[in-house]
């Protein structure tokens, strides 16, 4: 009887009474928690179902990963996460999940590039003035992140490599609570998403000081940006995607359901609009198929932990 329940339920999936609840693993009004209310917006539809964001906060996405992984596998509990997916198994010698066998692949959304980012005091205008006031400051700077695995701890992880200089981190339960802090010039330093940086570009609540891609970005507030790779640290790349997951053992029918409605949503107008005004840059090709989706997150799970290892960072 179970299996047959199992079986009805997969097919009626979304019932019209249940929610699907999309669990964002940082604090609200950050840059995965901003991914996360746009899709959902432009999930509604094609679900035909309510669908709500819920934010569990901590240890740089572990908790909230670690919550979905064991909600129970029926498709109203799912996790919103990005690359942080990659590099806990670095980090984190003791993780309550394992990727990527732990979960189902729902399909991939956008890939996000970063900036770094100062507090309005700090005496530098440029890239150039920054390296300088880095190098004159060593020992006294602090940089904020979101958690030992999130995007901002590893895209500073990569800069203080790349200049050979220690900076303290202060970490946060996402990059809201720390571009506040930053603003307010508690922090020095973040290096942080351009879906949360480019409103406190364009209102010049921050300094802007370089992007983390290959190639300068197009958006209006943040094209006269360098590329840290042409300021200097060659090579430098790091750019943030997001995925969707749920579950291991989430019926089949359901995770095409959900993907399915995940590819009406990434062609979504206005999903689209609001993503590529704050640089993000929604996903068109096969990363949006479960099955590529889950061999990337492998790709870049051997990618950053090769890095991540060389730079000698452990969580704990
Ligand atoms: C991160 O730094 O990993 C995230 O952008 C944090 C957040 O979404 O708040």
């Amino acid at each position: 009887v179970a299996f047959s329940l199992g079986a009805q339920a997969a097919e009626e999936f979304p019932a019209k009474d249940k929610t699907i609840t999309i669990v964002v693993p940082f604090a609200a009004g950050g840059p995965t928690d901003r991914v996360a209310r746009d899709l959902a917006e432009a999930l509604r539809k094609p679900l035909g179902a309510t669908v709500v964001v819920d934010n569990t906060a901590g240890a740089g996405s572990s908790i909230g990963a670690a919550r979905v992984a064991r909600a129970a596998p029926d498709g109203y509990t799912i996790l919103l996460n990005h690359i942080a997916m990659s590099t806990m198994p670095a980090l984190y010698r003791k993780l309550a999940f394992s990727v990527p066998n732990d979960f189902e692949y729902l399909g991939m959304i956008n890939d996000v590039p970063m900036t770094l980012i100062g507090r309005p005091t700090l005496p530098a205008n440029n890239y150039k003035e920054l390296v300088t006031w880095i190098n004159q400051n060593k020992g006294k700077i602090n940089l904020g992140n979101a958690g030992l695995g999130a995007a901002s701890h590893l895209c500073g992880l990569m800069f203080q490599s790349a200049l050979q200089v220690d900076m303290t981190a202060v970490p946060y339960k996402g990059t809201a609570p720390a571009i506040t802090d930053l603003i307010g010039g508690q922090i020095d330093l973040l290096c942080d998403q351009t879906t949360n940086t480019t409103p406190q570009i364009e209102g010049k609540k921050v300094k802007a000081f370089a992007v983390t891609t290959p190639k300068r970005l197009t958006t209006p507030a943040l094209k006269d940006l360098p590329t840290l790779a042409e300021s200097g640290l060659k090579d430098f790349n790091v750019s943030i995607w997001h995925g969707l997951y749920a579950p291991k053992g989430t019926p089949a029918a359901v995770v095409t359901k959900i993907n399915e409605a995940l590819k009406v949503a990434l062609k979504d107008p206005e999903f689209i609009k609001k993503q590529e005004g704050l640089g993000a840059v929604v996903i068109t090709d096969k990363r949006v198929e479960p099955a590529e989706h889950k061999k990337f997150v492998q790709a870049e799970i051997d990618k950053w932990g090769a890095v991540i290892k060389a730079a000698g960072q452990y969580a704990d």
